[in-house]
């Protein structure tokens, strides 16, 4: 018996497949237009760059490839003060929710770029067990249970990319959520804050650096 697989089982079957993995059960997430989300980015480039991924300086994030839900979140909260960075807040003034969820589309299209870490073997080499592995007796899970094993982040569910991001950026995030700083992950349950709980100056340091060159 040959096995055709016609145009109309193959839509059925995607359809399922949508289903079980939820994609089409989630009518609360409008996707936004990333054309008219170019349109209002000529502010956000004087520091985030043309390309969304060569900030003005380095402690600035890099926003090409993020994913739109992560990213339409997360200026909300900047918009609403849930995360709380007056220069960020400021750019967002008068802006629609709409306009948000256009500005998210724009960057979320845009090609990410991957840097190159600078640690010795050693720190390569404890950074990557930790994202691998996680630090069991201080309470830190692998990393790449949901940020995946390149640090694509995982789009469907809203969980950041952070292979690519500046050093800088992902080292002042991860403090931030360590001292309670930073708590735009409250959805989450307090996930990131637990998370960096238990990692020391260094482990953050390192880890930062591996995960900047990390795809
Ligand atoms: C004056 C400089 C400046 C401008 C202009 C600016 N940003 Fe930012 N942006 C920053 C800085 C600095 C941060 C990091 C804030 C922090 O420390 O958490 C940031 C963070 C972000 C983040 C969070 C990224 C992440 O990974 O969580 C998003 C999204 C963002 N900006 C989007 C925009 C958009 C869209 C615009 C234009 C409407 C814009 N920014 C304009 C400086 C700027
Ligand atoms: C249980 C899931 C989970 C685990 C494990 C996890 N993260 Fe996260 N991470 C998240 C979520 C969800 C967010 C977004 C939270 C928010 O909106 O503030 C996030 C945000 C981040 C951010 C901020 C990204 C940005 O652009 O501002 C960084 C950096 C980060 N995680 C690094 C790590 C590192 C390093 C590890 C391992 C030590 C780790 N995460 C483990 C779920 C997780």
């Amino acid at each position: 018996m040959s096995v055709r697989i016609t145009a109309a089982k193959l839509m059925v079957l995607s359809a399922l497949m949508a289903a079980l993995l939820g994609v089409s059960a989630s009518p609360a997430f409008a996707a936004g237009n990333a054309q008219a989300g170019e349109a209002q980015a000529m502010v956000c480039a004087s520091c985030h760059g043309q390309d969304g991924a060569s900030a003005i300086d380095p402690s600035y994030p890099q926003l090409a490839g993020q994913n739109e839900r992560y990213l339409a979140r997360q200026l909300k909260m900047f918009q609403s003060g849930e995360r709380d960075v007056a220069l960020m807040t400021a750019q967002l003034i008068g802006k629609s929710e709409q306009d948000l969820d256009d500005l998210a589309a724009y960057y979320a299209s845009l090609p990410s770029k991957v840097a190159e870490a600078t640690g010795t073997d050693a720190d390569i080499e404890l950074a990557t067990r930790i994202y691998k592995g996680g630090i069991a007796n201080k309470g830190v899970a692998a990393c790449s249970s949901c940020h995946g094993p390149n640090g694509a982040g995982n789009a469907q569910a809203g969980f950041p990319r952070i292979s690519g991001q500046s050093a800088q950026y992902t080292a002042a995030q991860l403090t931030a959520y360590r001292e309670g700083e930073r708590r735009s992950d409250e959805v989450f349950g307090g996930m990131m804050r637990g998370v960096s709980k238990g990692l020391s100056d260094r482990e953050i340091v390192v880890l930062s650096d591996y995960i900047s060159g990390l795809n």
